[in-house]
């Protein structure tokens, strides 16, 4: 298995880096323009502890919503589950990451899920602590632990950048606070989680992240509970469901692996009990997905036969 896995990733990624031509780079957060869009890393991680790189998987990017996957685990550890989903679903929409149209149309006076951005920002307002600085130290140390990567900060340009744009968002959390979904002050939990966005992470640290998640939230390595095993198996479910936002369907058909998007370019996606993969190539779909990233997990699925289905 071990030569098969470096075999296919390091041809998959030669084979599918072509198609960086026919995505863009996310342009409503300005910064994110500066990325260069013919990068392509991978990392993939196996139980065992065996790392498998190629390509530019050093390379440092904002996790943008991979993080909502984190945050969604801290703040039913903080919260417990019954909490959280009394303000949200676990529904997939159809609709793009950012669609303000659902909530109001179908009147349902909460966000479908927790990986829509609706549904994150709700999930943020939920961290526990005493301000903001709190819940930022908060969320960056559990961010710490999952990666086992001391060095984890913020881009402060991305973050600054799309504070400074962030007026869809905006719209979605003043529509939240006037039908009560949102509690705390508007601008507070969206400058936080506009910080949680902006949280610099390269290929190894999402494949980290993820096989915490395949690995029933035990980190490999130390054998210590991250995050208790029945959150990982929700966050895996709601990563099928959801976390490809509007392109889950076909990527369950044509992956059939657990995954989340983000669109400063990565992917990260896990083989429960596996694999932990993380995926970087920031020239994205239509759909906010790395084009890249989508081809090569596609590839890798079927090479190595990945699929949970
Ligand atoms: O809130 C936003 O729009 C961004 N900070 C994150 C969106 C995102 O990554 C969607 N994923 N593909």
């Amino acid at each position: 298995m071990k030569e098969e896995i470096k075999k296919h990733l390091e041809n998959a990624i030669t084979s599918y880096h072509h198609y960086y031509a026919s995505g863009k780079l996310a342009a409503y957060i300005p910064a994110l323009l500066e990325a260069n869009p013919k990068a392509i890393g991978a990392c993939i991680l196996d139980k065992e502890g065996h790392w498998y790189c190629a390509g530019d998987y050093e390379k440092r990017f904002t996790i943008q919503s991979i993080s909502k996957i984190v945050t969604l685990a801290l703040a039913i550890m903080d919260n417990g589950e019954e909490s959280v989903f009394s303000k949200m679903g676990y529904e997939p929409t159809g609709d793009s990451f950012n669609s303000l149209v659902r909530m109001e149309i179908n009147r349902v006076p909460k966000p479908y899920n927790p990986m829509i951005n609706a549904g994150a920002i709700v999930v943020t307002s939920m961290i526990k602590g005493e301000d903001n600085n709190e819940k930022l130290e908060r969320i960056i140390d559990f961010f710490k632990r999952l990666t086992s990567n001391e060095e984890l900060s913020i881009d402060g340009k991305v973050y600054l950048s799309e504070k400074e744009t962030g007026h869809r968002n905006r719209a979605l959390a003043y529509y939240m606070k006037e039908v009560g979904i949102l509690s705390l002050d508007v601008e507070d939990v969206l400058d936080l989680y506009f910080q949680q966005c902006s949280i610099l992470v390269n290929c190894q640290d999402l494949a980290k992240i993820a096989m915490v998640f395949a690995n029933d939230g035990v980190d490999i390595n130390t054998g210590e509970e991250l995050v208790p095993k029945y959150i990982a198996r929700k966050i895996r479910t709601i990563m099928v469901t959801c976390g490809m936002y509007d392109a889950s369907g076909s990527f369950a058909v044509r992956v059939g692996l657990p995954a989340k998007s983000g669109v400063g370019g990565g992917i990260i996606a896990l083989s429960p009990k596996k694999l932990g993969i993380g995926l970087y190539g920031p020239a994205l779909d239509d759909k906010g997905n790395s084009i890249v990233g989508m081809k090569v997990l596609e590839e890798l699925s079927r090479k190595l036969d990945l699929s949970i289905f």
